[in-house]
């Protein structure tokens, strides 16, 4: 059961999304993927940091021969988006000609994602799919076709199952939503 409560530095954070919503919903988003990349041999791009709690568990139901590798970029300080994307750790394999999956913590703003897209294009995959666990419709703000969605969630700060408050929270096994 979810503590009714959690704080987090100087900000308080409500139970959103449980564990069993998040299995169910994973369970199906493996489903899908699995059947529409059988044969492909896809390589799936984890976007750290936060992605690593939710590609974990997608990567366990994925019924497909996949690679899987990580990039690193960093947009957010503290709880707004800085407009501007800084790459940590780069794209260290060749792109060329695969079938690439971008999974992503959650997309908000889409700044980050439209950022990986234009490096990732120059590459000339034969194919781009992207992946978010969350995505804030409101928020949205660029032209983004993403191809499976885990929940539409509101426009608010949410922490855990790898999204962070300055860096806390990421371990939670579950998300919470910031308390008004
Ligand atoms: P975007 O570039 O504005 O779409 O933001 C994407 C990145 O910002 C995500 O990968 C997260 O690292 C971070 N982010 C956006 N919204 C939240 C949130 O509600 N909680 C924690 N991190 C967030």
């Amino acid at each position: 059961m979810l503590p009714n409560m959690i704080r987090i530095k100087d900000k308080e954070f409500v139970p959103f999304i449980n564990r069993e919503s998040l299995n169910n919903r994973i369970v199906e988003m493996g489903r899908k993927i699995s059947m529409d990349f059988k044969n492909d041999e896809p390589i799936i791009l984890g976007v750290l940091n936060g992605s690593f709690m939710f590609l974990s568990d997608l990567a366990k139901q994925l019924d497909a021969q996949a690679e899987i590798t990580f990039v690193k970029i960093s947009s957010y300080s503290g709880m707004e988006s800085s407009g501007k994307v800084q790459e940590l750790i780069g794209l260290g394999v060749i792109l060329t000609g695969r079938n690439v999956i971008i999974v992503e913590d959650i997309v908000d703003t889409g700044l980050s994602m439209d950022h990986l897209l234009s490096l990732i294009r120059l590459q000339k995959p034969k194919k781009i799919s992207l992946v978010t666990l969350l995505l804030k419709p409101d928020a949205l703000k660029f032209d983004l076709q993403i191809d499976y969605v885990g929940f539409e969630i509101p426009n608010k700060f949410v922490v855990g199952y790898g999204l962070d408050y300055e860096g806390f929270g990421r371990n939670l096994p579950e998300i919470y939503q910031l308390k008004i």
